[in-house]
């Protein structure tokens, strides 16, 4: 298997580390028919990478191994922010390139200097996704990589300005849906909560982001009607 080389990976704060650990801790108890899981919010900058790549990491490091699907086409930053570099040199082939050509699917994903922790960055944005994301290719991608690792979790681009993510969703077990908190009005929460709903894709969770620690004093985690509700600490 090819293998990327993640150049600029942060160490994070105790209480954020803490509250991705409670999500996965809370993912395992799902059970083995959970295994594609969207990373989703309504708008942008509420941190959905963020959560992916922590999740990811922590899935990783626990034993699990779990693949990190960049399913953002539009405006994906994975490989920039994380200084992510193929280890033989060559150009990397990501989501996009993969979805839109014959190459083996399973040949597809790439390691990681961190053990367990696979990925499958996006590499080209581009403006036809719709097409693509639609088409059985798309599906076939999610089963094999489902087959070929215990978890796929899929960064996806914002519900409100898009319908990737509601694509995206009618291929995944569950979704986790990332709200910045005093930021998202409840109003798109529902709307969100009810698209991926509609794409056939329960949800699993909510991420409540960017609350203050200073305020709150910690991290708290509650549980709702409509499942688990984690609050994740901030350090902005
Ligand atoms: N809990 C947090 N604490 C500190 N920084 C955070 C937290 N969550 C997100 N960030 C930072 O906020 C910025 C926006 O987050 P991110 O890129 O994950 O949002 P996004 O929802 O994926 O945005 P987009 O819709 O554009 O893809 C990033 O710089 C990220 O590192
Ligand atoms: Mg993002």
């Amino acid at each position: 298997m090819r293998k990327i080389k993640i150049e600029n990976m942060p160490e994070l704060p105790y209480a954020i580390e803490e509250s991705i650990s409670r999500l996965r801790v809370n993912i395992s108890f799902l059970g083995n028919d959970v295994k594609k899981i969207l990373i989703i919010s309504a708008m942008e900058n509420e941190g959905k990478s963020y959560v992916a790549v922590n999740l990811w990491r922590q899935l990783a490091a626990a034993g699990m191994p779990t693949l990190l699907l960049d399913g953002d086409m539009r405006k994906s930053m994975l490989v920039k922010r994380y200084g992510m570099k193929a280890e033989d040199g060559k150009k990397m082939e990501g989501f996009s390139h993969v979805l839109a050509s014959s190459t083996p699917i399973k040949n597809a994903p790439y390691a990681t200097n961190l053990e367990n922790a696979y990925i499958l960055p996006n590499t080209e944005n581009l403006i036809n996704r719709g097409i693509l994301l639609e088409s059985k290719r798309f599906q076939e991608m999610m089963d094999t990589m489902s087959e070929q690792f215990r978890y796929v979790l899929v960064d996806a681009p914002p519900l409100a300005l898009v319908s990737d993510g509601e694509k995206i969703a009618s291929m995944c077990d569950g979704a986790i849906l990332v709200v910045h908190s005093g930021e998202t009005s409840k109003k798109l929460v529902k709307n969100s909560i009810q698209q991926i709903e509609r794409a056939g894709c329960p949800l699993l969770g909510v991420v409540l982001n960017f609350v203050e620690t200073s305020k709150s004093g910690s991290y708290y985690r509650a549980y709702g009607k409509k499942g688990y509700y984690y609050y994740g600490g901030s350090t902005k």
